[in-house]
């Protein structure tokens, strides 16, 4: 099936587009605004977009309190939640007026960060405390700013909870790591393959195969 956006027949009882654009990794930010406020909510509109230097976005659909209050005080932290948070997590996006902690909602505690003024998850198997590079309104194809806040921010520490390492590495097994697909869906990751990428400019030193590489195969 094929369907133009413009006019959105796609004929299926829901927009697939997010189911789609699946697994997304979920941001689970925490913020402060300049008045003190705390805040904490789920992006999964959330990704790492460059590694040196380390940066780190989220989409608000319209401006909600985290994208407000990640801009008024120039930073934010990006928490990641493993699957026995999930319910915590969700609690955490409940409409709570501003100035009500979500924290308190979800159930979860507050830790202080190292270097900004946002708090962390202190349950989350990690966390990168930010400082906001760029926010603003993504434009569509009409030249116009849409509603959506795309929140920038680089990475200036990282907390990792040594219980995920083995061998020095994260462990996706032991992180159980929480993503969002589409629909009211979720996913945890529990099983990894690991892939060499090719040195050859025609990738001869690599299979042919379309699918997993034969020694990974199951
Ligand atoms: C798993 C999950 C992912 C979400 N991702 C987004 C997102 O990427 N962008 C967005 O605007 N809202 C998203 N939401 C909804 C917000 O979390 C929700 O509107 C929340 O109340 C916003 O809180 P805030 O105003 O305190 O920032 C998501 C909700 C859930 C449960």
């Amino acid at each position: 099936m094929f369907y133009k956006t413009a006019e959105n027949r796609h004929g299926l009882p829901h927009d697939p587009f997010k189911a789609i654009v699946a697994p997304r990794p979920i941001g689970w930010i925490s913020t402060r605004s300049r008045s003190g406020a705390v805040n904490l909510a789920p992006y999964s509109f959330f990704s790492a977009v460059s590694d040196d230097p380390k940066l780190v976005l989220f989409g608000s659909s319209g401006a909600k309190d985290s994208a407000t209050f990640a801009v008024e005080s120039g930073e934010f932290v990006a928490n990641f939640a493993s699957s026995h948070l999930a319910n915590a997590l969700v609690r955490s996006s409940a409409p709570a007026p501003r100035g009500v902690s979500e924290f308190a909602i979800a159930g979860v505690t507050e830790r202080a960060a190292s270097l900004v003024s946002a708090p962390l998850v202190a349950e989350a198997y990690a966390a990168l405390e930010c400082r906001v590079t760029q926010s603003f309104r993504p434009e569509t194809l009409d030249g116009q700013p849409s509603e959506t806040v795309i929140v920038m921010g680089q990475v200036v520490g990282i907390h990792i909870d040594e219980r995920i390492l083995r061998d020095g590495m994260i462990a996706v097994d032991l992180a159980e790591p929480l993503s969002r697909l589409g629909y009211l869906d979720y996913a945890v990751t529990r099983e990894v393959f690991p892939m060499k990428r090719p040195r050859r400019p025609d990738a001869s030193d690599l299979s042919a195969e379309p699918g997993l590489p034969v020694e990974v195969q199951r």
